[in-house]
């Protein structure tokens, strides 16, 4: 549709029933097309004409050819013929097929730029995106055209130009891998082409509704397997014998049996041209080993895969020679051991199943050995039977890798790339197989391009001159039809009782056949004709050619027949790709499998059917020359190809028909709008007025959904993508934390172990943390008090010393705090004490308990004191005073009495009266003792008669008093501390003696020696 001109719609009122066709070649448009491109072209794209639909000479086979060899000989291969493109194989490695030169062709108009491969491949894209409905791309033409590799590059094609994620790399990497494997296991070498393919092969590619390709599938064409065992001289086996053979690796060889020698194997051989210049096996051979890996196979996978090979190649060197009976036997043992090994079956059973056959005898079963001949076919059938299935398992399992799983729509580009037509000196059953699917697939190009097409013109009215064409059905019908055909004959003459062979089968063709036009044998013959078929021939005049085929080994391979016990002893198998291949319920069936030919008819028309429901695009390919050289043009031979593809006649419909064609229906269903009169169209226009918004929020609706799940889906996968590198810096980070506490715990272990030794880069860490460790829990653990002498902390050994300092110095600073709190009353209270200290500390038993009691100015104070005492002595200047306890010294009783210190003398005061003054200039010493008793005693010189002697007196405040006396009088030092005894002045010169000691209980007494006792109570410590 995108495609038409402005006079489409003015002839829109001139449509047909059924079909809608649009006038191309009424070449206005197409003209003024190519003015445009023409003038976008360089000089070199305008050798010739582009699309053969602008020849003048249509009609002139000559003017054609001239056309594309003139485009040949600039290397210029490809040329329409309207939207079908023309490829001539140029032999030779072109730089047109670049990611450059595929850029160019992306998603750009087809008629813009030059006819390319490309071009086709990026319009079926696109129509397909555009009409959501399923493609597929014919490419046809004879073997060695080039069908492979136009198939190859259209694939390439989409794997570059499709939009590509990790997962659809994935896809496209498996789908465009698919191809070296299937290649090596399916294509040969051939007198026509050194990669001739040997199956016929069509692949989905399957896109998404994005145009994402996200999956593929295969379906494969009967192999030609009898090539495993046989090969015609200048032919090969499959590529992969030679791979494996040339490229494996020694241990990989080794561990097959192989030797890298392809001489050394007779299925090898026979064609006596292992060695082919345009074929580098070795390095084949690396493409497949690396992309068996990409398209999902495991190492398993591989190995069995491999080991298939090797064993086929194994057997084909089992040889057979006759015993006395003329019954085979096996005289290689070395080689059916290999196989035996790789197969994983027991090589007694597989002998078995090689020298003979089990008969069925009603309830017994015998064994029937083989005639050498007999031995080599079985031996042949295995060897193809392995080969074959294996191939469909290889295909199936690539399949698999391709899958994809997701339901959601998806539309296809089919490929179809199948074995060419092909004539060979000899042409046996294989030739006549693969000839007959090239009329099948003419037959459909016909159907499809000329017949229907012309067909709808008539029906319509159209003013239409017919062009004549060859129509192939007859051909098609010859070999396919019910009873009459060939494939029909051949099976009967397979299946029916009694002796049937290749010459009866011939002769029963002759018998039904006899006046087919298409059909000739040495019988049915002129004379002429006769002189060129010998009597086991027969010829097809098929489209593309007369083929002459020798009936020899038809019925044989049509039957394809395996020994039962045979395929019993493969079920067996250890090796889980023969074991697979081997499992189905065909074997355990007592009806016949249904023939070689059968099966190719049923899947042919089966691919005709998928072909039937998608929209065709052509690519026909021209062989240049036989001898497959660059350069190379050969009119005969191209101009041949021409005529029998009918190229001529496709140009002829096309110029004369209409650009555009579409069913009717489709048309309809797509465009939805009709309209046969203006009242329609005014209908139509007022019934989308009133839709139009609903349509228009629809799709609005739907676009917000589709881009909110895009939305969606990027945020998911940026979350996820953050959340993983967040949690990896999580993970790094706790490690590190890890690995940082071991190397910590590590090293204070160590450090802990060696802490008694010098600093070493062992242990000085765990030092330091001593160190600090001591230090914080001392600085919260400081002493308090200055007197707090035991709760400093136990240093750490390294610590002795600076622990010693600290202490000192905290002890000092203490100190010097409190000093500085002192008051000046404090401060004389705490020089007395000092005074006192020096005095007694350590000489007298109660000192300790004494140094907490505060002293005071004076105990008695002076409204205490008598007044005529204090009148008395005022003028001295009272300092101290204080009760005390006299004793007589005579009786020693003990009288209250008061002492009172001035600035002169001590006084003893009863009351109103001074018992004693004791001048300080007089007073020769005090006596205290060294127990905790009060008992003070001043010592007077005998020779002052005022004086009645020493003065011996308990007071309560022992240490008070004389600190203040040894304070007023400067006496420090006439006071002494005495143990047990002192002696005392009685009057007149008497002396008496006061004795101290310690008791339960504090008493003072005369003793019977007239001695003064003095008890005094233990104190706990001094
Ligand atoms: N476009 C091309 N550019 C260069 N060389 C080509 C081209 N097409 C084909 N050839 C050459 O021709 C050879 C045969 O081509 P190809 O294998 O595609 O033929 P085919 O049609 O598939 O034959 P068959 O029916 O036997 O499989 C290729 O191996 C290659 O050398
Ligand atoms: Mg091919």
């Amino acid at each position: 549709m995108k495609r038409l001109s402005s006079s489409f719609f003015q002839s829109l009122c001139r449509y047909p029933s059924n079909q809608m066709l649009f006038p191309c070649a009424c070449l206005q448009g197409c003209a003024r097309g190519q003015l445009d491109m023409e003038g976008a072209l360089t000089a070199r794209d305008r050798v010739g004409i582009q699309d053969f639909v602008l020849l003048d000479a249509h009609t002139s086979e000559t003017a054609f050819l001239d056309n594309l060899k003139k485009r040949f000989s600039e290397n210029l291969i490809y040329t329409y013929i309207g939207t079908l493109l023309v490829s001539v194989n140029p032999y030779k490695e072109l730089d047109i097929y670049s990611k450059k030169q595929m850029d160019i062709y992306m998603g750009v108009n087809f008629f813009e730029l030059p006819p390319h491969i490309f071009a086709l491949a990026d319009n079926a894209y696109h129509t397909m995106l555009a009409e959501a409905n399923n493609h597929f791309i014919l490419i046809s033409g004879e073997s060695g055209a080039g069908k492979t590799e136009a198939s190859k590059k259209i694939l390439q094609y989409y794997a570059v130009s499709c939009p590509s994620t990790t997962l659809l790399d994935n896809v496209r990497d498996r789908m465009l891998l698919s191809n070296p494997v299937l290649e090596a296991f399916g294509n040969s070498k051939t007198l026509k082409n050194d990669n001739s393919s040997r199956f016929g092969k069509y692949m989905d590619i399957q896109f998404d509704i994005q145009g994402d390709a996200v999956g593929g599938h295969i379906l494969g064409y009967l192999l030609e397997k009898s090539r495993v065992v046989h090969q015609n001289h200048g032919e090969r086996n499959f590529h992969i014998f030679y791979q494996l053979v040339k490229g494996g690796e020694e241990d990989l060889l080794h561990q097959l049996g192989l030797e890298s020698n392809c001489q050394h194997y007779s299925y090898l051989v026979q064609g006596e041209c292992a060695n082919v210049a345009s074929i580098n096996d070795k390095n084949d051979w690396k493409t497949v080993r690396n992309a068996l890996s990409v398209i999902d196979f495991d190492e398993r996978d591989i190995q069995d895969l491999l080991g298939v090979i090797a064993s086929v190649l194994h057997l084909g060197n089992v040889q057979f020679e006759p015993d006395s009976k003329g019954y085979a036997t096996l005289n290689n043992s070395a080689e059916l051991l290999w196989v035996s090994t790789l197969l994983g079956v027991n090589v007694q059973v597989l002998q078995e199943g090689l020298t003979s056959r089990k008969i069925e005898a009603k309830t017994d079963e015998v064994l029937s050995p083989f005639t050498v001949d007999h031995a080599i076919y079985a031996r042949d059938a295995l060897a193809k039977a392995i080969y074959g299935r294996t191939f469909t398992w290889l295909v199936n399992k690539i399949n698999d890798s391709m899958e994809n799983k997701d339901s959601s729509r998806k539309t296809v580009i089919g490929l179809l790339d199948i074995y060419g037509f092909e004539v060979f000196y000899v042409n046996s059953f294989e030739q006549f197989c693969i000839n007959y699917c090239n009329e099948k697939l003419q037959q459909l190009f016909i159907q499809l391009t000329l017949k229907s097409e012309q067909e709808e013109y008539e029906a319509e009215n159209i003013g239409w001159e017919p062009v004549q064409f060859f129509n192939n059905k007859i051909i098609c019908d010859l070999v396919e039809e019910k009873h009459r055909g060939i494939i029909s004959v051949l099976d009967e003459e397979c299946l029916r009782p009694g002796e049937a062979t290749d010459l009866t089968f011939l002769e029963r063709l002759e018998e039904k056949l006899d006046s087919h036009p298409h059909f000739v044998t040495h019988k049915l013959a002129d004379k002429k004709t006769r002189k060129t078929l010998e009597r086991g021939n027969f010829r097809l005049l098929h489209y593309a050619g007369e083929v002459t085929y020798c009936v020899v080994g038809f019925l044989s391979k049509n039957n394809d027949l395996l020994y039962r016990n045979i395929k019993d002893v493969m079920r067996q198998s250890k090796n889980t790709i023969v074991r697979e291949c081997f499992a189905s319920k065909e074997s355990d069936g007592r009806r016949r499998p249904e023939t070689v030919a059968s099966q190719f008819k049923s899947s042919l028309l089966g691919l005709t059917d998928i072909l039937m429901s998608k929209e065709p695009w052509y690519v026909r390919c021209l062989k240049s020359n036989e001898s497959q050289q660059p350069g190379q043009f050969d009119d005969v031979l191209v101009r041949h190809q021409v005529k029998y593809l009918g190229l001529m006649e496709h140009l002829r419909v096309r110029r004369a028909g209409f650009a555009y064609r579409c069913r009717y229906d489709v048309f309809l269903q797509r465009t939805k709008i009709f309209i046969r009169h203006p009242r329609t169209l005014f209908a139509t226009e007022d019934a989308f007025e009133v839709c139009k918004h609903d349509l228009a929020s629809r799709i609005q609706a739907q676009y917000k959904a589709y881009w909110q799940k895009g939305q969606f889906r990027r945020q998911k996968e940026a979350a996820t993508k953050i959340e993983t590198c967040w949690r990896g810096v999580q993970a790094r980070k706790a490690k590190g934390r890890r690995q940082w506490a071991v190397k910590v715990i590590k090293k204070f272990i160590k450090g802990y172990m060696a802490r008694g030794e010098a600093k070493t880069t062992d242990n000085s860490e765990y030092l330091a943390f001593v160190r600090q460790n001591y230090l914080n829990r001392l600085k919260d653990n400081l002493p308090k008090m200055v007197l707090d002498k035991t709760s400093w902390l136990t240093p750490p050994p390294v610590l002795m010393e600076t622990s010693e300092i600290l202490r000192q110095l905290h002890m000092r600073l203490m100190v010097r705090k409190y000093i500085r709190g002192i008051t000046a009353q404090q401060k004389a209270q705490l020089q007395l004490k000092g005074i006192t200290s020096v005095i007694f500390k350590g000489k007298k038993d109660s000192y300790p308990q004494s140094v907490s009691q505060p002293y005071v100015d004076t105990r008695i104070s002076e409204q205490d004191i008598n007044m005529k005492v204090l009148q008395m002595i005022r003028h001295e200047g009272i300092k101290y005073s204080i009760p005390i306890v006299k004793y007589d010294r005579n009786g020693f009783k003990a009288r209250p009495r008061q002492l009172i210190l001035t600035q002169t003398a001590a006084y003893v005061v009863d009351d109103a009266k001074i018992k004693q003054r004791v001048l300080y200039t007089t007073l020769k010493g005090v006596s205290v003792s060294t127990l905790s008793d009060g008992i003070i005693i001043f010592h007077i010189p005998s020779e002052d008669d005022k004086q009645k002697g020493d003065l011996i007196m308990q007071c309560d405040h022992l240490f008070e008093a004389l600190t203040k006396l040894s304070v007023v009088a400067n006496k420090q030092s006439a006071i002494n501390v005495v143990q047990g005894s002192v002696k005392f002045q009685m009057k007149a010169g008497k002396e008496g003696i006061v004795e101290f000691s310690s008791g339960q209980e504090s008493m003072v007494y005369k003793d019977k020696n007239g001695h003064l006792m003095v008890v005094s109570t233990r104190t706990r410590a001094r």
